[in-house]
């Protein structure tokens, strides 16, 4: 009989633009100030890209280190998988940017747009692909420059967001890995986070009036990520028959500590075993799982062994989360 092939976190890397946005800079152009926006968000700063510095640029070097940490050089890898919502181009994908950059053409290449769930999603597909024998290698990116469609001139959206990427490599392996990945979406709450500008709608800015723009209802969308989240781990812990108590670290998406400290709560957890970024890198969107998770990893944390949840939250609405061993 064959084995179980598991899909295993070999290496993490991740990438933060050099430009850090305070809250104290960004009450000099915006009715806001530090006290309002930590004691909502729990943000402190955010990291924003320079001009003319990409989302594939910033997947790039989080890519880099990710190969580094796992020891695989661009000819071993293949499939190439990017979370993000703000891609460089229309087309081709980020992906395939990517790709040609780091020197691994010839391997599937590929973006999946799933707002801030983005890096979720791809990790699954590429989950899946190694637990099917399909690919044996692949590297999994969330990266996003959000900044790009801020209305700096929202002080309901604009302090919360921020740039930066993180980035996987997925190894075949026989002994541990990925146990489960939980996938939802709900499409008809599209107006309470999005952007409603795009290619096929006739790319119109002037017709919302809003430029090429994020808008959200921020306390609708709270709500639904409050109860989404806790749902979804719920469903995590009794597809694998495991207690919340079992969980040795929870690595939630970073939008808002608020809402990290009640999925925390509710699963019984102490926030010392929460990876918490949120306050230095704002919400990074799909980059926010695999920065916090490549930052857990680096600082010694999480270590070889351990049951971590990864989950997230996003616009469309989406939602997932992912259990593994690491
Ligand atoms: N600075 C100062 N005041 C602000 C402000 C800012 N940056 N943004 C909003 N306000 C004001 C509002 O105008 C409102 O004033 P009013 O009562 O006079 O109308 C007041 O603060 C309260 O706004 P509200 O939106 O009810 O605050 P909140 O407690 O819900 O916190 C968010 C706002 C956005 C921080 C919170 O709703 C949130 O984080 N939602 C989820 C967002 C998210 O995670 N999105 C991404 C998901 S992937």
């Amino acid at each position: 009989m064959s084995k179980q092939i598991y899909a295993r976190i070999a290496g993490t890397g991740s990438y933060l633009p050099e430009k850090i946005l305070t809250n104290d800079d960004l009450s000099k152009f915006v009715d806001t100030s530090d006290e309002w926006i930590t004691s909502r968000s729990g943000i402190r700063q955010r990291h924003v890209a320079a001009e003319g510095e990409t989302t594939s640029d910033l997947g790039y070097h989080a890519a880099v280190r990710a190969m580094e940490a796992a020891g695989v050089t661009a000819e071993e890898l293949d499939l190439i998988i990017v979370g993000t919502t703000t891609p460089d181009l229309i087309f081709p994908s980020t992906a395939c940017l990517i790709q040609h950059r780091l020197g691994a053409d010839g391997c599937a290449a590929f973006d999946v747009n799933a707002a801030c769930s983005g890096f979720i999603y791809a990790f699954t597909v590429a989950d899946k692909f190694i637990r099917s024998g399909a690919s044996k290698t692949v590297l999994v990116i969330g990266a996003e420059t959000l900044t790009r469609m801020i209305d700096w001139s929202d002080r309901t959206t604009c302090v919360l967001f921020g740039d930066g990427a993180g980035a996987v490599v997925l190894k075949a392996d026989e002994e541990t890995g990925i146990l489960s990945t939980h996938l939802h979406a709900d499409g008809g709450k599209k107006e309470l986070l999005w952007n409603p500008v795009g290619v096929s709608v006739g790319f119109k800015p002037e017709e919302h009036n809003v430029g090429v723009r994020i808008k959200m209802a921020g306390s609708e969308v709270f709500k639904y990520a409050v109860k989404a989240m806790d749902s979804v781990a719920e469903e995590t812990l009794e597809a694998n028959g495991i207690d919340c108590h079992d969980i040795d670290w929870l690595i939630p998406h970073q939008a808002n500590l608020r809402i990290i400290e009640s999925t925390a709560k509710r699963l019984d957890m102490p926030m010392d075993r929460v990876i918490v970024t949120v306050d230095k890198h704002g919400n990074t969107s799909s980059g926010s799982v695999p920065l916090a998770l490549d930052e857990a990893v680096r600082s010694g944390r999480i270590q070889r062994g351990q049951l971590v949840l990864l989950e997230a939250f996003g616009g469309g609405f989406t939602w997932g989360s992912a259990l593994l061993r690491y």
